[in-house]
């Protein structure tokens, strides 16, 4: 399977970013060539032009959300026909930080997954443990708890991404052991198979937290480990570009 690199820009980036993205555009044919696929997902804000700007080079976009409904009153929100309008090929749903901040439920983030289905958009269904829960043993049983819940009941083969991200090692340089995130992808993997057989075993696995040039090659050789979804290091192409790098050797 083609390894999938996604940044994800959090509320991150005005115009002037658009730049580091053209940056990564430039390496994303090349990439593409040798088996890794580039995405950045931006801020609402830019997604439309980063998606225009990007058209030919390989270089996927994606939002960082979406709303479960297609139209209707919803200040502020933004539907996922909208995203696919814009652009898009990606859309991260159920992110711990929209989980945490708006308090998402795993059926809220299905809704939102299938809307984006319907769009013809590909989710990337996040799931993740906090370090309380990590500490109490509860780690696999919340995330695949997650899994379950998040996950609509049909998506087409090659269709829907899970990324993994422990809550505890967003931004703080933290990542689980390698036997770790090797057990939990694993976990991952089995549970999708247990429901969807090889459909389920095809569902590309992404790791993400504190994932940089330095660890990454380490994490991405592990089995079920598809990609990487990548906060701080994507805002700028060098350190984006440096994961990408760090794969390939
Ligand atoms: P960091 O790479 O900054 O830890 O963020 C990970 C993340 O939350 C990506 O969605």
């Amino acid at each position: 399977m083609a390894k999938l690199l996604v940044g994800n820009w959090k509320m991150n980036g005005l115009k002037a970013a658009l730049y580091e993205a053209g940056l990564i555009a430039a390496a994303a044919k090349a990439a593409q060539s040798q088996s890794v696929q580039l995405a950045i997902c931006p801020p609402a804000t830019l997604l439309a032009s980063l998606s225009e700007a990007t058209i030919g080079t390989g270089l996927l976009t994606g939002a960082q959300d979406c709303h479960e409904k297609v139209s209707g009153a919803h200040t502020g929100d933004i539907s996922a026909t909208m995203v696919k309008d814009a652009g898009a090929h990606f859309v991260i749903v159920g992110h711990s930080e929209r989980r945490a901040d708006h308090h998402e439920t795993s059926a809220v983030v299905c809704l939102k997954a299938q809307a984006a289905l319907a769009a013809g958009l590909v989710p990337i269904v996040c799931v993740g443990e906090t370090r309380a829960e990590r500490e109490a043993g509860q780690a696999e049983a919340v995330v695949l708890a997650q899994v379950d819940g998040s996950v609509p009941e049909t998506f087409p083969e090659g269709g829907l991404v899970i990324a993994y991200e422990p809550v505890w090692a967003i931004g703080t340089g933290l990542v689980p052991s390698t036997g770790d995130v090797l057990a939990m992808h694993g976990a991952i993997h089995q549970r999708l198979v247990a429901r969807f057989g090889p459909l389920g075993a095809s569902v590309p696995l992404l790791y993400g937290g504190s994932v940089n040039g330095t660890n990454a090659a380490d994490l991405l050789h592990l089995d079920h480990v598809d990609g990487a979804l990548v906060g701080g290091a994507s805002l700028k192409a060098d350190g984006f570009l440096k994961i990408l790098h760090a794969i390939q050797e």
